[in-house]
């Protein structure tokens, strides 16, 4: 094995590999897409993947598909069963993102929705027992409250972006509702009794969150 350059090289050479359909699915959201960065990526992707195997949940949610890197590492590992409900926002992403998730091998086990999840989560009228919450940073916390209705008992939460490169330990501009947002979402998660929480320095930070029972 030749040396790793990085600590991140290194650790991407001692994880599970993606598979060849995840590595087309990065490459083709690098060339088409803006903001390629916002794609979870290898060292998430896996961890995402393996939550799920450990929590076994039944119905999980996604808010903020994107290219769907996210939606297919979740639903690659739901149990017999199980179904992925990805919510995305914006209706220029469907085109390039449905076929990606219709053609791949988790197809049955994800449904895609083109909206706004704060309106059309609570019409489904479904309880989850994962939800990954990746949407606009500035409304991680209505999300939440969203999602904590909607959430079964012992139900988790996963949050992305959590430490936001860092921002958390400034002062923001009062101009930056992101970083503000996430600032404000995590100081209320640390301080809600409702749930119990860990935040993992992985890629930009996430914050698990166990609702009690
Ligand atoms: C960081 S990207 C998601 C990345 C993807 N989860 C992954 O890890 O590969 C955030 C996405 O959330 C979408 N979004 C923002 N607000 C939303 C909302 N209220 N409902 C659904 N999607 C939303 C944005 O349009 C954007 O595509």
């Amino acid at each position: 094995m030749k040396e790793a350059e990085t600590i991140d090289d290194y650790i991407l050479t001692h994880i599970d590999q993606e598979n060849e359909y995840l590595q087309a699915l990065y490459r083709d959201t690098h060339v088409k897409l803006l903001r390629p960065r916002m794609a979870s990526g290898h060292l998430q992707g896996r961890m995402l993947k393996m939550f799920v195997e450990m929590i076994q949940p039944l119905q999980i949610l996604e808010i903020g598909t994107y290219s769907g890197y996210s939606a297919l590492c979740l639903a690659e590992g739901l149990p017999e069963g199980g179904m992925l409900h990805t919510f995305e926002i914006n209706d220029e992403q469907e085109d390039f993102t449905r076929p990606w998730l219709e053609k791949s091998p988790y197809a049955d086990k994800i449904k895609f929705y083109i909206g706004d999840a704060l309106e059309k989560v609570p019409e489904l009228g479904l309880t989850f027992d994962l939800a990954f919450i990746d949407g606009d940073k500035r409304k991680y916390i209505a999300y939440y409250e969203m999602v904590l209705n909607q959430l079964s008992d012992g139900g988790y939460i996963i949050a992305d972006n959590t430490l936001w490169d860092g921002h958390v330990l400034e002062t923001p501009h009062p101009n930056d509702h992101q970083t503000i947002g996430i600032k404000e979402f995590n100081d209320l998660v640390a301080a809600d009794q409702r749930v119990e929480k860990v935040i993992l320095p992985l890629r930009d930070g996430l914050t698990i969150i166990r609702k009690r029972k």
